[in-house]
């Protein structure tokens, strides 16, 4: 009898899964067959900071309010996305933290059900305010970008105080935020006698650290190409000082990861140029305007803030979002054609 029992029971586990199954989210495959399940929100396109590769100084062409997504909005947005397959979302900018009440909306879209990664790419300038808050709410991991840890040059490079960022760093840390990653550009001419330091920062502090080559994005990005560093060539010179090992690191971005031995230290290198990794992409990214970009490099893209304002329903959001997906393209083409994407880093945050 009890043997029926366990059998029966058995079955209907069976029978409850094969419903699931058929009740599984529709996936988003692109015409290249990569399956897209993270989205990178920008949240605003304003930032405290002006890194002259990102944003210039002076610039005032900033999306007007009336534009910008409400937080509703971004919230229906990702609902669609996540009910599609979207299990990752990353919070970026312009600098995320210059947005009114950011906390609130983590915490909407961290009770969205099927997300379930949800991240923050910030300059920290504002993080040690707000550190605690983000973590109540729902981030779990955090990106920093950090290109010197000199004042000075923090100062040329970003026109801010490095001060502030290193205190937001520590509050990150205190708030309990892992793995903690700091994000560096690879600047010839600029930062290139720091990668050393910055390796010993991070063993010291327990950080993760991404190398990131410099895109051609914008008249900034492409104005600081002159300083572009391969970074296959930044990988020899760390090996000679460090023991470096093949690493791992959980996330789902295109970092290649080795690990300095005897440490817990990570070093990821991004190389969107020498080394492109298109062919595994799995994002699309969502502007402060609800414009959606299907390619960091490309200006594909596909306009969500009309129809939401028109009232489209879930379905017909999910519909549109899937047809937008038929427009990512291929590759970017920083090589090839570097002046071809207008539009500034602080748009798409990366
Ligand atoms: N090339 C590469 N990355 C850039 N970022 C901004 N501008 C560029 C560029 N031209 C990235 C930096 C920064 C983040 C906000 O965007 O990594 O940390
Ligand atoms: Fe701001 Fe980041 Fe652009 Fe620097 S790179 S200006 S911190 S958005």
């Amino acid at each position: 009898m009890a043997g029926l029992l366990v059998l029966s029971e058995r079955l209907l586990r069976h029978n409850n899964s094969m419903q699931e199954d058929a009740a599984l989210p529709a996936r988003l495959i692109d015409p290249f067959g990569r399956k897209v399940e993270y989205v990178r929100l920008s949240v605003t396109d304003k930032c405290n900071l002006r890194c002259f590769y990102c944003l210039p100084e002076g610039f005032k062409g900033f999306e007007e309010p009336a534009h910008w997504l409400r937080f509703d909005e971004i919230e229906r947005v990702i609902g669609a996305f996540a009910g599609l397959g979207v299990s990752r979302v990353r919070i970026t900018g312009g600098e995320p933290l210059v947005r009114k009440d950011l906390p609130q909306l983590v915490g909407q879209l961290a009770g969205l059900p099927g997300v379930d990664d949800l991240s923050l790419s910030t300059n920290a300038t504002l993080l040690e305010r707000h550190a605690q808050s983000l973590q109540r709410a729902g981030v779990s991991r955090i990106n920093v970008s950090l290109d010197t840890l000199r004042p000075e040059r923090f100062r040329e490079i970003t026109g801010g105080r490095l001060a502030p960022v290193l205190d937001g760093l520590m509050a990150a840390k205190v708030a309990g935020f892992a793995p903690i990653k700091l994000n560096m550009l690879a600047l010839r001419g600029i930062n290139d006698d720091e990668f050393e330091d910055m390796v010993e920062f991070c063993i010291e502090h327990g950080f993760t650290l991404r190398l990131i080559e410099t895109m051609p994005v914008g008249s900034t990005g492409r104005q600081a190409s002159e300083h572009y560093l391969d970074l296959q060539v930044v990988k020899q010179r760390l090996a000679q000082r460090f023991d470096l090992v093949p690493g791992f690191m959980p996330g789902g971005g295109p970092a290649r990861y080795v690990q300095v031995r005897g440490t817990d230290l990570r070093i990821g290198f991004i190389t969107p140029i020498s080394q492109h990794f298109c062919a595994t992409c799995n994002r699309v990214r969502l502007a402060v305007d609800g414009t959606l970009y299907l390619c960091l490099g490309q200006d594909h893209k596909y306009e969500l803030r009309p129809l939401l304002r028109q009232g489209i329903s879930d379905a017909g959001l999910q519909e549109v979002i899937m047809e937008a997906l038929t427009l990512k393209p291929e590759r970017h083409e920083f090589r090839e054609q570097p002046g071809q994407v207008a539009r500034f880093m602080s748009m798409t945050g990366g």
